[in-house]
């Protein structure tokens, strides 16, 4: 980290996708009250997070990152909230079974407000308006006034941020997390009529390796790690007048902290060296996320790293990777190798949702499942030729049943998107989607964690 940095250095810096507020006093005094209040998070979570991604890092953890694409003020209580972490626990059960390593699981959420967009406005009708950018800069309503950004929405998804990190805690520590809950619910899913059987057949294996610790006298009542899980919170800092606000500097270490999650991650549209958004993820403690998409250069990425992980510390940079079925080949390969050749660490986790976004013939932005499937598996065998770790997976999902993506094993088509289409910016995968990916991927590290074991 460079000696000058400081939190508000990121103002001197290109700024692209932020709101050019026009109440500048009213920016100002949200600005002063955020700065006056706690911070989201602390320093020690952060600390021990990018300890946990380092193990990612070297294949003795597995990261699983999900949740909406856009947390909405209108969509904000306490069963969404439940629905989607619990998705998250049943996903994660899964994972580990497969890969046999403890799975570290980031939600997008309490923070995931801002978003990034492709253009500056959007028409209908024959009328142009400035875009929607998330509930914490805008309103979705289609109207002038609504368009208009309003810093008094950073008080409203601080509020909503830290009401949802209270109940996320709370469901972590006090028993909703006890694994057999979790293993019960996705009994439930594998037999469900739909449900392929390969699915029962892995839930069975889950039983009996549940049974085997409760004969051998590991259980909820003795073992905190069957009990408790530990869960964080991710965003990309987009809105940096926000992200500005809530750093702090820690006590114990005397470094700055991104005060408004345990990870934050820079977007593929904001990702320049030299802008606004490096700049201020540059000097902050969090673990960082960076999306690398088809147009980062393998110079680019390296700079990047130079300027997000000097000192080339394991878990502080994880590169989520979105491409897109079929296009991965053309440059993941090329990225690793020349990360791998200038011995950085980092850990690579697949983002299948954004390389994968299409239109559907009605006319909803949707997302095909088995295209979102195929990103992941060429994601697995480009690591595997280049032997490298495939670390972990990025989801937009949620644990209500939306038809937004298409496919899965209760088949949404393209007649069913307009039913639950209620996605405040991309598709997102259902409850039963999410799962069946879980068990899907779950396969593929099974694969690999044999490979590992007859290697020995
Ligand atoms: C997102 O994660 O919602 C997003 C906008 O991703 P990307 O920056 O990769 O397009
Ligand atoms: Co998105």
């Amino acid at each position: 980290m460079s000696s000058v940095w400081t939190k508000s250095g990121w103002r001197k810096k290109e700024r692209i996708q932020m709101p050019e507020y026009t109440d500048l006093a009213a920016l100002k005094e949200v600005e002063e009250r955020l700065s006056s209040y706690p911070p989201l998070v602390f320093a020690g979570e952060a600390r021990q997070l990018r300890k946990k991604l380092a193990d990612v890092s070297v294949g003795k953890a597995f990261l699983l990152q999900g949740g909406d694409c856009a947390e909405s003020f209108s969509e904000f209580n306490a069963n969404q909230i439940r629905d989607t972490y619990k998705v998250m626990l049943q996903m994660a059960v899964v994972l580990t079974y497969g890969a046999k390593v403890p799975v570290v699981k980031i939600g997008r959420v309490a923070g995931q407000f801002a978003k990034p967009r492709s253009a500056a406005t959007e028409t209908v009708g024959g009328v142009e308006l400035p875009s929607y950018r998330g509930d914490i800069i805008n309103d979705i309503d289609f109207t002038a006034e609504s368009r208009i950004p309003d810093p008094q929405r950073m008080l409203r998804a601080y509020t909503q941020a830290a009401a949802s990190l209270n109940l996320l805690r709370a469901f972590s520590q006090g028993g909703f997390a006890d694994i057999h809950h979790v293993h019960a619910w996705n009994q439930g899913f594998a037999k469900s009529a739909k449900a392929s059987k390969k699915y029962q057949q892995l839930a069975n294996r889950i039983s009996d390796a549940l049974d085997f610790m409760t004969a051998a006298g590991v259980n909820s009542d003795n073992s905190a790690a069957l009990h408790t899980v530990n869960f964080y919170t991710s965003h990309e800092a987009l809105l940096l007048e926000y992200e500005e606000a809530l750093c702090r500097v820690d006590s114990t270490s005397g470094l700055p902290l991104a005060g408004s999650g345990h990870m934050i991650w820079i977007g593929d549209r904001t990702r320049q060296p030299d802008g606004a958004h490096v700049e201020f993820c540059s000097g902050v403690q969090n673990p960082i996320g960076l999306k690398c998409g088809p147009t980062i250069s393998s110079d680019d990425l390296i700079r990047l790293i130079d300027k997000l992980n000097p000192e080339n510390e394991a878990g502080r940079l994880t590169l989520i990777a979105r491409f897109g079925a079929g296009k991965v080949g053309d440059y993941l390969p090329n990225l690793i190798k020349n990360v791998e050749s200038e011995g950085r660490k980092v850990v690579w986790t697949c983002d299948p949702m954004h390389g994968n976004t299409i239109k559907s013939p009605s006319g909803y932005k949707t997302r095909p499942f088995d295209s979102i499937l195929r990103e992941v598996r060429e994601f697995f065998a480009i690591h595997k030729a280049e032997n490298t770790i495939p670390g972990g997976v990025h989801f937009e999902m949620t644990g209500k049943d939306v038809t937004e993506c298409t496919g899965g094993v209760r088949a949404v088509t393209d007649e069913d998107l307009s039913d639950r289409y209620h996605t405040a910016c991309d598709p997102r995968l259902n409850a039963s989607q999410s799962l069946e990916l879980a068990f899907l991927v779950s396969e593929e590290l099974e694969h690999r964690a044999v490979a590992k074991r007859e290697a020995m």
